[in-house]
């Protein structure tokens, strides 16, 4: 049987060997959750970048530029990190390049990996088919806040494994507390999740309606997938 296990901070990584594996990246909120709802409306293509030097020189190659620090977009960039920003026709056939404080960071962090496919409860029952019919043991990549573990990535893992839970077989303990925390929560993840560290920062910068979004189970079914450093829809 296959495995899957759940790295809960990209601190972690060193601890997981990934180039035979499939590593699912979230940042539910919200990076993760902002690239599915961005394919889903049509965008061309993401390439995730871990600095913001790198992301503003590529407007000048004609990118629409994106990313936010500590959840405040980015001054000067064209886009910061909120879902409703990627919905609108403006992004239609472009190319985003995309900074953010987690999210990109976990996702260059994987990039050794096999393959790497990005999750959110936007396209959960997409990942989960994914992964299920897919060849390789997997790794979900949670990217936490600054190398600290966050509750609603670890949800999201929580929520891949009991979909999964007669067919891959957990390979450590992570596993086994993100399930548990996912049974817990799955009845009202938006009340489980409010004293969460992230969820009161957004709160603080009175972003609400990102929170609800996020936490909203298969509203699209695409899955966008790094190919040389490129997100494209699979
Ligand atoms: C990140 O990558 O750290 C986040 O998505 C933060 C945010 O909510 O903007």
């Amino acid at each position: 049987m296959k495995t899957i296990d759940v790295c809960l901070s990209p601190e972690l990584m060193h601890l997981y060997k990934v180039r035979d594996r499939t590593v699912v990246v979230v940042d539910i909120l919200r990076a993760t959750s902002c690239m599915v709802t961005a394919f889903a409306h049509g965008i061309e293509t993401i390439t995730p970048v871990a600095d913001l030097n790198t992301c503003r020189m590529m407007r000048h190659k004609g990118f629409i530029i994106s990313g936010e620090r500590d959840g405040k977009k980015v001054e000067g960039f064209d886009k910061g990190n909120s879902p409703y920003e990627y919905m609108g026709p403006d992004i239609r056939h472009k190319r985003i390049a995309f900074t953010t404080t987690n999210g990109t960071q976990a996702i260059e962090k994987s990039k050794e990996a096999h393959k790497v496919i990005i999750g959110s409860f936007l396209n959960l029952s997409t990942v989960v088919k994914y992964l299920l019919f897919g060849e390789n043991n997997v790794l979900i990549v949670c990217a936490g806040w600054k190398g600290k573990v966050n509750l609603e990535d670890t949800l999201f893992a929580g929520a891949v494994i009991d979909r999964l839970r007669n067919h891959i077989e957990p390979d450590c303990d992570a596993p086994l507390i993100a399930q548990q925390l996912y049974n817990d929560a799955k009845d009202d993840m938006v009340t489980y999740l409010k004293n969460s560290s992230h969820v009161k920062r957004l709160d603080k910068l009175d972003i609400h309606k990102d929170i609800e979004y996020c936490l909203t189970i298969d509203q699209y079914d695409v899955l966008p997938k790094l190919k040389q450093g490129v997100l494209t829809l699979i």
